[in-house]
């Protein structure tokens, strides 16, 4: 569904308009930040000249994405949970697992996708200032659940 759409009814078209996170060079230099876009928590990630913005709480269980190491799997990058080392590419949302055929145990492990696990919302880099325009598309994610309800509010003692 196109955000800007004139069909939309205000209050879904106020929820998708993009939200000012910070500075282009502040985000730069921490290489990570948190924040509240529309009543939804997400974490942005500046990584090998790009930025990337996901929920902030884990698909799997809720852990605290931003407390994760960023690591390259399979030649993608992947923000790795720290609660049970799930691995989420950056660029898509897709959880990555490795998998072996288990009737030849020489196979060397392969990695695989689960799909896209982890809702991206879009980065724009505008005159030096980094916006956030939440995702509205149309699917179930699983990293829905703990960014809604009382699921979405991470404790201060993370
Ligand atoms: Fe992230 Fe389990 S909560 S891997």
């Amino acid at each position: 569904m196109d955000p800007d759409d004139s069909e939309q009814d205000p209050e879904t078209k106020e929820q998708y308009a993009s939200v000012y996170v910070g500075r282009e060079e502040d985000i730069k230099r921490s290489e990570r930040i948190t924040a509240v876009v529309h009543d939804r928590e997400v974490v942005i990630f500046y990584h090998k000249g790009e930025f990337h913005a996901m929920d902030i709480r884990c698909y799997h269980s809720g852990g605290p994405l931003h407390l994760g190491e960023i690591e390259e799997f399979d030649g993608r990058a992947c923000i790795v949970c720290p609660w049970h080392k799930y691995k989420i590419t950056l660029e898509t949302g897709e959880g990555l697992y490795q998998s072996i055929n288990p009737k030849d145990p020489s196979a060397k492990p392969m990695w695989c996708s689960k799909g896209i696990k982890q809702r991206i919302h879009t980065v724009t880099v505008d005159n030096g200032n980094i916006y956030v325009t939440l995702s509205n598309e149309p699917f179930k994610c699983d990293s829905d659940f703990y960014a809604t309800g009382i699921f979405k509010v991470i404790p201060s003692s993370f």
